[in-house]
């Protein structure tokens, strides 16, 4: 029996991770076999595309080169790990996947709509996660969380704007994708994690 594949979306400082550690947490207690992963990243050779398109580099980064990059990571995550766990019957818990392009490339940085249908065709070949979870929290409240965790990273030295735009993404195709759970993450921490967890016992059962 072929495993689920679980995502957890949002912009910086939405509290991404404790959901993830709870959302695993619920799993685990349901039986399941659960492995997480993270994009960009994963894998040894998509770590490092991550820390490449982190990098605060002094010459300019074209939007497509970060998008491939994106793309790249996504395709060697998916090979190497998340298709093969679910193959096994394992769960698989992201921290992000293809809607944080959608919404950052796409919303943040206007990427036409061809050009990311095109890599979307290319990487994923319809292939879509079976939930997520999007966190959505207001994108001064986010920064500053992020900011109090250290120094800020390329994509997050963007501007508020580009975050407005990019939650503005998230929030239209949420609206639009019965898949994707909208879950208010500016509330404090408890009620956010009680609503994550009504969400997914209704999901396992
Ligand atoms: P994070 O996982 O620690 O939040 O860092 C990932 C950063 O990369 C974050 O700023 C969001 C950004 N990102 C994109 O812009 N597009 C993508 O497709 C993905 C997966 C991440």
């Amino acid at each position: 029996m072929r495993g689920k594949f679980i995502v957890v979306e949002g912009l910086e400082g939405a509290g991404k991770s404790s959901v993830i550690q709870l959302v695993v947490e619920a799993l685990e207690a349901a039986g399941k076999t659960v492995v997480t992963t993270r994009e960009p990243g994963g894998t040894p050779m998509a770590e490092s595309i991550r820390e490449c398109v982190k990098h605060p580099w002094e010459e300019q980064v074209a939007e497509e080169t970060e998008l491939m990059l994106m793309y790249a990571a996504r395709r060697q995550l998916l090979v190497n790990r998340i298709f093969p766990a679910l193959e096994q019957g394992q769960w698989v818990v992201g921290d992000r996947h293809e809607l944080s392009s959608l919404a950052y490339q796409g919303g943040g940085r206007k990427i036409n709509q061809a050009t990311m249908q095109a890599l979307s065709d290319i990487t994923l070949q319809g292939f879509t996660p079976d939930l997520t979870l999007y966190l959505d929290v207001d994108p001064q409240t986010g920064l500053e969380r992020a900011r109090g965790r250290g120094e800020l990273d390329r994509i997050e030295l963007s501007g508020l704007a580009f975050f407005e735009r990019t939650r503005a993404r998230y929030l239209e195709l949420a609206a639009r994708d019965e898949r994707i759970i909208t879950i208010d993450a500016n509330q404090p921490m408890a009620q956010v994690h009680q609503a994550v967890s009504a969400q997914l016992q209704a999901y396992i059962r």
